[in-house]
C-alpha cells in the first residue's frame, strides 16, 4: 500500500491567512482560517499593503493552530506548499516566503500552486467520488473560467470573462447600493427577499466567454434613475438571476460540446445559494451530476492548496527555491 501524504499549506493570495494539513490530497486536518474581513471593510475593499502586513503578523499563529489541531509535528509533514499566484504581489509573497523557508529547513519537497486550481481541486475534499475528466465553472472574485478539467494537472480554458469576473461584478453592484464589502453574501441574503422584477441586460458571445460590465453598468444606472424608490431586494434578485441565466447557459452549451456528464463549480461565488439552486436543476433536467465544494471551501482556504498540491507532487510537479510570486499567473501555467 502507498505511503500516506501529509502536506502543510499555505494561501495567502489575498485578504485570508491559511494554513491546513491534508492527507492524500482528500482529507482535511485542519485547516485554520484568518480572515482580515474586518479589516478592510471601512476601505471598502481589500488594501494589497495592509493585506500584506497582517499575513506577516499572522502567519506564524495560523501554521502552529494548524499544526495542533491536526495534533501532528512538523516531521510528520511530508510536503510543503503553498499559492504562488494569481494574486497581490505583496500578499502572495508571505506564504511563498514561508514555505520556501520550511521546506528547506526540513529538507521536504516544495510545491507551488496555482490559486484556481486550487479552488478547483476543494471538489475533491467534499466530493471523495469525484475524477476527472469534468467541467469546472470557476467563479470567484478576480476570475470567472469555463474549464475543461481533463485531469488532475491539466487543464483547458473553453471560457473566460472579457471584462468583470463574477465577485467583482456583486462587489461593485453590493458597494453601489450601499451593501459594503465583501458584497456577494449580503447579496444572496437579500435576493432571498426580493423578486427578479428589473429587466437587466445579459451578453452572449458566439463563444462561450462572458461578460458582466454591462450588467454592472445597467444596475448603476437603475439606481440613479430609481433612487429612493428603488427595492433593493428586488435589484439584488434581478442581478443573481441575471448572471445566474448567463453561466448557466455557457455551462450547458460547455458540457454539450466536450460530451461529459459531470458538472463542479468553484471560487467564492459558488458559496451562491441562487447559483446552487440552478446548477441543482441543471443537473436534474439534463441528467447531469453536479458537484460542489461545502461552504467553508468556496472562498479562499489552504485545504484546497493542498489538495491540489498533492496531485502536482504526484504528477512530479514540484518547485526549486527560485520560485517566486507571480500575481497574474495563468491556468496551467508552472
Ligand atoms: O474565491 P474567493 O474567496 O477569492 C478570490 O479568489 O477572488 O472569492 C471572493 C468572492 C467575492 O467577490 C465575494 O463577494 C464572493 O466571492 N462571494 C459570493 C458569496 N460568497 C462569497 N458571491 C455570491 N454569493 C455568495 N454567497
Ligand atoms: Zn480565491
Amino acid at each position: 500500500m502507498q505511503k500516506d501524504i501529509l502536506c502543510l499549506a499555505i494561501e495567502t493570495s489575498c485578504d485570508e491567512t491559511s494554513v491546513a494539513i491534508v492527507k492524500n490530497g482528500r482529507e482535511v486536518l485542519s485547516n485554520i482560517i484568518s480572515t482580515q474581513i474586518d479589516i478592510h471593510k471601512k476601505f471598502g475593499g481589500v488594501v494589497p499593503e495592509i493585506a500584506s502586513r497582517n499575513h506577516v503578523e499572522n502567519i506564524t499563529y495560523v501554521i502552529r493552530e494548524a499544526i495542533e489541531k491536526a495534533n501532528i509535528t512538523l516531521e510528520d509533514v511530508d510536503i510543503i506548499a503553498c499559492t504562488y499566484g494569481p494574486g497581490l504581489v505583496g500578499a502572495l509573497l508571505v506564504g511563498v516566503s514561508t514555505a520556501k523557508a520550511m521546506a528547506y529547513a526540513l529538507n521536504k519537497p516544495l510545491v507551488g500552486v496555482h490559486h484556481i486550481e486550487g479552488h478547483i481541486a476543494a471538489n475533491y475534499i467534499t466530493n471523495k467520488e469525484l475524477e476527472p475528466p469534468y467541467l469546472c465553472l470557476v467563479v470567484s472574485g478576480g476570475h470567472s473560467h469555463l474549464i475543461h478539467v481533463k485531469d488532475y494537472t491539466e487543464f483547458d480554458i473553453i471560457g473566460k470573462t472579457r471584462d468583470d469576473a463574477v465577485g467583482e461584478a456583486f462587489d461593485k453592484v453590493a458597494r453601489t447600493v450601499g451593501l459594503g464589502y465583501p458584497g456577494g453574501p449580503k447579496i444572496d441574503k437579500l435576493a432571498k427577499e426580493g423578486k427578479p422584477t428589473y429587466n437587466l441586460p445579459k451578453t452572449h458571445f458566439e463563444n462561450l466567454d462572458f461578460s458582466f460590465s454591462g450588467i454592472k453598468t445597467a444596475v448603476i444606472n437603475l439606481v440613479n434613475k430609481e433612487k429612493e424608490n428603488l427595492n433593493i431586494n428586488d435589484l439584488c434578485a434581478s442581478f443573481e438571476e441575471a448572471v445566474t441565466d448567463v453561466l448557466i447557459e455557457n455551462l450547458s452549451i460547455a458540457a454539450k460540446n466536450i460530451g461529459t456528464d459531470k458538472i463542479a463549480i468553484a471560487g467564492g461565488v459558488s458559496a451562491n445559494s441562487y447559483l446552487r439552486e440552478r446548477m441543482k436543476k441543471l443537473g436534474e433536467e439534463n441528467n447531469l451530476k453536479i458537484y460542489y465544494p461545502e461552504l467553508v471551501l468556496c472562498t479562499d482556504n489552504a485545504a484546497m492548496i493542498g489538495a491540489a498540491a498533492y496531485y502536482n507532487y504526484l504528477k512530479g510537479k514540484t518547485s526549486t527555491y527560485d520560485m517566486n510570486a507571480i500575481p497574474n499567473l495563468k491556468i496551467g501555467e508552472q
